[in-house]
């Protein structure tokens, strides 16, 4: 067997309803993972939820629920939502699962074994209403702890440490040498400002029970629970260890009882995330492997936020986009095409439902719809539906755009893969204004250039359910269906032209983008 190529989503916390933003990362992960399927990659795309914490744990005791029926009861929600976003992802992982947390106490009992941590007292001032210690920065200019903190309490604690500082040089290095390593590059300059300018501190990887007991225990001492964020970032890893992967399986020792396999899906190639958990995954979890002695992430590939209306999504004033009832309303597959062609990976995005509704008008009713609907319309009636002699006309046009597609995204940029795709869509439409088929048809002595016409029409259409199907994989099907194509859009190799033959017969048109601003017609 061959390595699998190995994407991951964040895992979400379950302390509320899912919403656009991770709508977003895991339809662009999925996007991602149904491209790299396309061209005959074996993929392994890993999303799933972060339940341990102190979040977790608030959400749960306002509900009035032990934490782990809280989480039973949301993981249903969320891996409903995961489904109706269609993705097409291997696994589902969750971190209360013992798969998981058997992994967790692994790791750490290698890493203790190894010296790497270390137990110490903290004094600090701790808001018992947030839950945090606070820093001197927390500090009201006149000395005073502001209101919000509730009451502030001097506080002695011991906690167990993680040895990072030692390991900043190294960081610093291996992020030097390997440019891919985070991407974009601006996001990379990032952490490479903050390593050559600041001492990496320890970092605190436990909680004491007495204060948080919803975490993994740490197995060498008692009273203690795993910090989320190491048991969190561990899913990535633990997943394949659990299969038996032994890339995975070996550096966690003889204490760890999977059996390898021959399953290869460590390192992931693709850790794909939002910009606020940058530091934990370019800085702590290559740390945290490098102990280990594991294999590194090949890119941590970081998106932007989104936003409505130019204001911060928030439940409290009701700033949200439900992703469900768009897809209601919208259908799945323009879902996905907003969220892929309106925010490339990196910067920040601003949703409006007037540029949804502009979207999908031009390009997806206007552009794909009107074209796949002209050309089926056109074959039927001037042909019966039977494809006519392939000629080659726009064949090295179509070249350039699947190659320039397909360059996109294997540079992991969708939405530029999307513009590649579209300067197709908009080729075409007006190949059919310059060629005016309509009129050729007019006129007997024009019958071959009509078929030129028509077979290059339905040959663009079809090539373009192959381009699009890592975006809109139900849309891309049924243009295949209504071409009664054989083969499948899903298959990338099914981009080279003249798939459709002469005497083939194509079937009916019927709309693939139903238009919303015009009342229905009678
Ligand atoms: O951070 N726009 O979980 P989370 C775009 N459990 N992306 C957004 C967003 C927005 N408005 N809001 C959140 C966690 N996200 C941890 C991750 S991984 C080992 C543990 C993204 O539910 C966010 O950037 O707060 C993150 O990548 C993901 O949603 C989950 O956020
Ligand atoms: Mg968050």
């Amino acid at each position: 067997m061959s390595k699998r190529f190995y994407l991951t989503t964040a895992i979400d916390y379950v302390n509320g309803a899912p919403h656009l933003g991770h709508a977003y990362e895991k339809v662009v992960a999925d996007v991602i993972a149904r491209f790299h399927r396309s061209i005959g990659d074996s993929v392994f795309f890993l999303t799933g939820l972060d339940e341990h914490g102190q979040k977790v744990q608030l959400a749960a005791q306002q509900e009035g629920q032990s934490p782990q029926l809280y989480c039973d009861t949301l993981a249903n929600q969320w891996s409903a939502f995961v489904d109706r976003l269609n993705l097409s992802h291997d696994d589902f992982v969750r971190t209360t699962q013992p798969r998981h947390s058997c992994v967790v106490q692994a790791l750490l009992h290698q890493l203790n074994d190894a010296g790497h941590f270390y137990k110490a007292a903290y004094t600090g001032f701790y808001s018992v209403k947030e839950e945090t210690f606070l820093t001197e920065k927390d500090r009201n200019p006149d000395g005073t702890w502001d209101a919000r903190w509730g009451q502030v309490n001097e506080l002695i604690e011991e906690n167990w440490y993680f040895r990072m500082g030692v390991h900043q040089q190294w960081l610093l290095q291996h992020i030097e040498t390997h440019p891919d390593f985070i991407q974009p590059d601006y996001r990379r300059n990032e952490v490479l400002g903050f390593l050559r300018s600041q001492v990496l501190g320890d970092l605190c990887i436990t909680r004491p029970e007495s204060r948080l007991s919803w975490g993994i225990p740490l197995p060498f001492d008692p009273g203690f629970v795993t910090y989320v964020w190491f048991d969190a970032l561990v899913n990535y890893f633990s997943v394949p260890a659990s299969l038996g992967d032994s890339q995975a399986t070996g550096p966690l020792g003889a204490r760890y009882p999977v059996r390898p396999t021959s399953l290869e899906v460590w390192p992931a190639d693709i850790h794909f995330v939002g910009k606020d958990i940058l530091k934990f995954h370019a800085v702590y979890w290559p740390i945290m492997l490098h102990t280990l002695r594991a294999a590194l992430p090949k890119t941590i590939l970081v998106h932007g936020w989104w936003q409505k209306d130019g204001q911060k999504l928030s439940k409290s004033t009701g700033n949200v986009v439900d992703p469900l009832s768009v897809i209601d309303e919208w259908g799945v597959d323009a879902f996905r095409y907003y969220m892929t062609r309106e925010l490339g990976i990196g910067p920040d995005g601003n949703w409006t439902d007037d540029s949804f509704k502009a979207r999908y008008n031009s390009e997806l009713a206007n552009g794909l719809g009107n074209l796949l609907n002209r050309a089926v319309n056109m074959l039927n009636k001037y042909r019966a539906g039977i494809v006519p002699l392939p000629t080659p006309t726009l064949a090295s046009e179509v070249q350039t755009s699947v190659e320039s597609t397909r360059l996109a995204y294997l540079r992991h940029d969708p939405q530029e893969a999307l513009i590649a795709t579209w300067t197709l869509v908009n080729r075409a439409n007006l190949f059919v204004e310059q060629t005016r088929p309509f009129t050729l048809a007019k006129d007997p002595s024009k019958a071959s250039e009509l078929n030129d016409v028509l077979y290059n029409l339905i040959e663009v259409c079809r090539i373009l359910a192959v381009l699009i199907w890592p975006v809109m994989p139900t849309i891309a099907v049924k243009i295949y269906d209504q071409l009664k194509a054989s083969g499948e859009p899903s298959n990338w190799q099914n981009s080279a032209w003249g798939g459709l033959t002469e005497g083939h017969q194509i079937g009916e048109p019927l709309p693939l983008f139903p238009r919303k601003d015009l009342p229905p017609k009678k």
